[in-house]
Parts: C-alpha cells; sequence; structure tokens
C-alpha cells in the first residue's frame, strides 16, 4: 500500500504542510498558523506517495479520547483527486486507528466532500456547523 507514516519535523512533513496549504487553505485565503503547526508533533501524519510523482495526497489523525480517533485535512493533490488516493487514505486511517485500538473514526467534513465520505460509510451526526468560513458536518464511523 503506497500509504506511509510521515514524521513530524521532516522535510516530508513540510511538504505535508504545503500540500494541504494548497488544497485546503490556499483557496479559501486562509493560511496555517505556525503555533497551531506547532502542536501537530502529537498527531499521526499519514501520506500516499506515487512512485514517479512522490506525495499526492495526506491525512491527519489526532486522538480525541481513548476509543475516537478524528480525521483531520484530508487533501489529494489537484492533478491526482478522483483516482481512488482519497479511498486509500481513509482506509489505511481506519486501519491505524483500528491497530491502536480506537474503535470510532470521526471527522468534520466540508459539504463538498460529504458524498465522498458517505461512499465510504461514514453517517452525519447532528446540525451542520460552519468551520474556516465553509459548511461542515461532523460525520463518523464505527471501526470494526
Ligand atoms: C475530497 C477528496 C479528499 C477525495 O479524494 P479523491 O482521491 O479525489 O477521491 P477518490 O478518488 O478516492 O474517490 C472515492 C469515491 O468517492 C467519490 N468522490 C470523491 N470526491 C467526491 C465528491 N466531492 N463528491 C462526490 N463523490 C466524490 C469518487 O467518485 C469515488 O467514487 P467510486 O468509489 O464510486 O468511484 C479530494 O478530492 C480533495 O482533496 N478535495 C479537495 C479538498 C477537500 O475537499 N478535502 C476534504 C475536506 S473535508
Amino acid at each position: 500500500m503506497p500509504v506511509i507514516e510521515i514524521e513530524f519535523g521532516t522535510p516530508e512533513y513540510d511538504e505535508s504542510v504545503a500540500l494541504r496549504d494548497t488544497i485546503l487553505r490556499k483557496p479559501l485565503n486562509m493560511s496555517f498558523d505556525p503555533d497551531v503547526l506547532a502542536k501537530e508533533w502529537a498527531d499521526i501524519h499519514l501520506g500516499y506517495y506515487d512512485n514517479n510523482f512522490g506525495l499526492m495526497g495526506c491525512l491527519i489523525l489526532s486522538s480525541v479520547d481513548e476509543n475516537t480517533m478524528k480525521m483531520r485535512q484530508v487533501a489529494v493533490a489537484t492533478r491526482a483527486q478522483g483516482l481512488g488516493i482519497g479511498k486509500q487514505l481513509v482506509l489505511a486511517s481506519e486501519e491505524k486507528a483500528a491497530e491502536l485500538g480506537y474503535n470510532k473514526m470521526m471527522w468534520h467534513a466540508r459539504e463538498t466532500a460529504i458524498p465522498f465520505y458517505e461512499k465510504l460509510g461514514y453517517k452525519i451526526v447532528g446540525k451542520p456547523f460552519t468551520e474556516v468560513n465553509i459548511p461542515h458536518a461532523k460525520m463518523q464511523k464505527t471501526l470494526k
């Protein structure tokens, strides 16, 4: 599986921040707060690597409590979207979380990405809300 763990503070990590910035922040005219990034040492970072093109997608996993893992900032490079990379990243993150003993994955999905998560078995919980100035919904899935 071309999904591997990225260590915080490495050049690979910096590359994943750049990808997240390009895909998730720049289109909203926003940028990352360095103080927020500094706290990412506590997270699990996964990257999808293509043999020819390198890092094509990434996501973050943050522990919420002993049962629940939160997926954050799923980003696939624009030219690589629609090729199954996001799906592989999400499946790999579920496997990782289950391996670590978590039985629930949750996520704040952008409204535009809700169908993507529904296809992967995620269900909307509660009412829509605004995050980074755009509509989101909380979604979750029980892990086996
Ligand atoms: C949303 C995103 C992570 C999906 O990753 P991806 O690699 O493009 O998606 P995949 O190719 O793995 O798609 C898996 C399935 O979901 C579907 N899908 C993907 N994005 C979708 C969308 N926005 N709406 C509806 N269906 C979608 C695909 O058609 C595919 O369906 P299939 O299995 O029936 O063929 C990616 O497109 C992305 O980074 N988008 C911009 C940033 C973003 O919105 N991130 C999510 C923040 S919540």
